[in-house]
């Protein structure tokens, strides 16, 4: 029922040649992948048109990896949601650890995002997660109910329908420590309960619920093959295209799974 998501975040990485290079190596290798599953790719904002052209009529979508909330004005280094919608974007990444740890990035500053990001008409990945000292301190559940309930404030259930959540423990990013499968399943369920309680059994069971952190084609089918993970958030593994399409392939071979 839950189409599987699996988008590749590029963070601050390529150049416009190496950009577009992988862009059309990835659109080049999903083949029929995109019926049954939704994939999106992420590059920074200065790409974002030339990879839309690159990967145009494949199926792939482009998402961005941030954006402002106000429409537009004196915001020096922002983008507003209509620019990113004037270049291609289907999906926008709000609250990324990376933003919210390296950048010092609010809850509440991720709110407005969101909320400017589904008034304007397009998609957020809300990314959520606990760092290391959270985990060890037994807090992983109640830092992800803050982030989650701040991060959903004002929308809608039928807004829902648009949002995806990302679980990406803090810990696992981008160091080689991949969660266990186990432990993103139970925080996904617990995500999906929390879902629950704000939107009833029908949203819940609706979501999207992608898991980040050092995701590879070697480990992407034993996380997806989890009945609460439904896609996945990548980020290094996402900027080698074999390595990227092994993932999709592992991830589609895993969908039938999925409820
Ligand atoms: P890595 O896959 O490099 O650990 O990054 C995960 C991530 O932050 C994706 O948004």
């Amino acid at each position: 029922m839950r189409r599987p998501f699996v988008a590749g975040n590029w963070k601050m990485n390529t150049d416009l040649n190496s950009a577009v290079a992988l862009a059309r190596a990835v659109s080049d290798g999903v083949n029929g992948l995109t019926r049954s599953m939704t994939i999106a790719v992420c590059p920074p904002f200065v790409y974002l048109k030339a990879v839309a052209d690159a990967v145009k009529g494949s199926g792939v979508a482009v998402g961005a990896q941030d954006v402002y909330f106000q429409p537009n004005g004196a915001f020096t280094g922002e983008i507003s949601v209509a620019m990113l919608k004037d270049v291609g974007c289907t999906y926008v990444i709000c609250g990324h650890s990376d933003r919210r740890h390296v950048i010092g990035e609010q809850d509440d500053l991720i709110n407005k995002k969101l909320l400017a990001v589904l008034a304007g008409g397009l998609r957020p990945i809300l990314c959520v997660g606990e760092l290391l000292e959270q985990r060890d301190a037994n807090q992983t559940e109640s830092v992800v109910e803050g982030q989650l309930r701040s991060g959903l404030k004002g929308v809608s259930a039928g807004q829902m329908g648009s949002v995806t959540i990302a679980y990406e423990p803090v810990w696992a990013i981008g160091t080689g420590r991949t969660a266990t499968p186990q432990q993103a399943q139970e925080v996904h369920r617990f995500i999906r309960d929390l879902l629950e309680d704000m939107y009833g059994q029908q949203v819940a069971q609706a979501t999207i619920i992608q898991y980040g952190g050092s995701v590879k084609a070697s480990n992407a089918a034993d996380l997806m093959a989890q009945p609460d993970v439904d896609g996945l958030l990548v980020g290094g593994a996402s900027l080698k295209a074999d390595e990227f399409l092994g993932i999709l392939k592992a991830s589609a071979g895993s969908a039938d799974g999925l409820a």
